[in-house]
């Protein structure tokens, strides 16, 4: 799926509507540069969770937390080299505990990403705050229908 972003507003409720449709378990793995809106993705997300917190950015925490109807943990891998330094963060335990993984910069730990739900974040050329969002791979809850 792929859709047009033209504010932040819009990339949130994007965001928003894929999280009210994630089961436990789930890992987004974003692909985009930096201020391309993967936080403010992750703000939707965790609104569409339920997660009552505000969101903010992990840079230097790495991982931060919300509770909602399913937890979300929200990762910045930017300062990570690979993989490895993910497993020695625990990263299976917070696979275990049935949440959702939001992960910026994923392409740091690609390798210990198994079958994620991509979230590709691209400039638009249509103008300065348009943005592509693409969703791809995953295993999505069936829509419920009207
Ligand atoms: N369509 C858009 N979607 C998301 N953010 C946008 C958009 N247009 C402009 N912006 C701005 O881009 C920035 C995105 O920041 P952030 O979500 O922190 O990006 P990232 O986490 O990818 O580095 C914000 O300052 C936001 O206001
Ligand atoms: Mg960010």
């Amino acid at each position: 799926m792929t859709c047009i972003s033209r504010s932040v507003a819009e990339t949130e409720q994007i965001g928003l509507e894929l999280g009210q449709r994630l089961g436990p378990g789930t890992v987004v793995a974003y692909r985009g540069g930096l201020g391309m809106g993967k936080t403010a993705f992750t703000r939707g997300l965790a609104k569409g969770l339920g997660c009552r917190d505000r969101v903010t950015s992990p840079t230097f925490t790495i991982v931060n937390e919300y509770q909602g109807r399913l937890p979300l943990f929200h990762f910045d891998m930017y300062r990570l080299c690979c993989a490895d330094e993910l497993f020695d963060l625990g990263w299976e335990d917070y696979l275990a505990r049935g949440g959702v993984c939001a992960v910026e910069w994923s392409e740091n730990v690609i390798e210990a990403l198994e079958d994620p739900i991509w979230v590709r974040i691209d400039r638009d050329p249509g103008g300065d705050e348009g943005r592509l969002i693409t969703v791809t791979g995953g295993r999505l809850h069936e829509d419920p229908g009207p």
